[in-house]
């Protein structure tokens, strides 16, 4: 039996290599690139994984020639459009990560008809990182800190790794025990860096519209078979133990 993580990120990274290396255009790639992540939400919903979390856009990402952003754009308006019904039948429940305010209000109104709509979903929670920076995230935490400690609302010596994780956007999700990134890069780019403490990493050579559902089972295979300690002398199955 596999030990799954209780919480998957990726980084589906290639998309526009795919394409380049097919005499296509980048836009190709992640047109791929879009059935390959429905698949895979498919799956990881259908071996029971409790979270997954898809780098769908980075905060850097808006640096892009505008007409590819508008592709990425209408790729996910047209996949929230599309797959909001086969993720309610599946029984996700769909969230997102990310700074709201850059995201045109077409995306926006996208983005909360299709979290409305799956809000009482039991299943998989899966959320998409949207104009998402990790930096950025936690500068806005800090930010927010330091109004609260302006306004006397918080004192400084309260200031802990709970409560820091709690001001997060990710405070209602287990940090991710895996994160995996596709197309041989060995990079996070800004994803999870404080969440991500602890994660496991994995690194396929895969091109992201190339990765399938057998590349996922081999990564959750490998891993299945890791011991994690978290920096102590515990096995996995011990941190569990004394964690209840
Ligand atoms: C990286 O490929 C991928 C992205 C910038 C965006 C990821 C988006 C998708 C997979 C499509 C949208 C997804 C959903 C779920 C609607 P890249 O362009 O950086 O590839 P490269 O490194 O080869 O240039």
């Amino acid at each position: 039996m596999i030990h799954l993580p209780a919480h998957l990120a990726i980084i589906m990274d290639g998309n526009g290599r795919w394409a380049q290396q097919r005499g296509k255009p980048r836009a190709h790639g992640h047109i791929k690139g879009t059935r390959v992540a429905k698949t895979i939400i498919q799956e990881c919903a259908r071996i029971g994984l409790q979270n997954l979390t898809l780098y769908a856009f980075s905060t850097e990402n808006w640096l892009r020639p505008k007409s590819e952003v508008t592709i990425l754009m209408r790729l996910l308006k047209k996949y929230l459009e599309k797959e909001t019904q086969n993720l309610i039948q599946e029984n996700i429940r769909f969230e997102t990560i990310g700074d709201r305010s850059l995201l045109p209000l077409d995306i926006l109104e996208a983005l909360d008809a299709s979290q409305a709509a799956t809000q009482k979903c039991t299943g998989m929670k899966l959320i998409f990182a949207l104009s998402y920076g990790s930096r950025q995230e936690i500068t806005s935490v800090v930010q927010k800190m330091a109004r609260l400690v302006e306004s006397g609302t918080l004192k400084s010596k309260d200031i802990s790794l709970e409560t820091i994780s709690a001001m997060l956007q990710t405070n209602k999700t287990p940090d991710p025990d895996l994160i995996l990134r596709t197309s041989g890069e060995k990079r996070l780019s800004n994803f999870l860096l404080w969440q991500a403490a602890y994660s496991e990493f994995c690194f396929s050579t895969k091109l992201w519209p190339e990765f399938t559902k057998e590349d996922l089972t081999l990564v959750l295979q490998d891993f299945s078979s890791r011991d994690r300690r978290f920096g102590q002398l515990k096995t996995m199955e011990s941190h569990e133990q004394s964690a209840h």
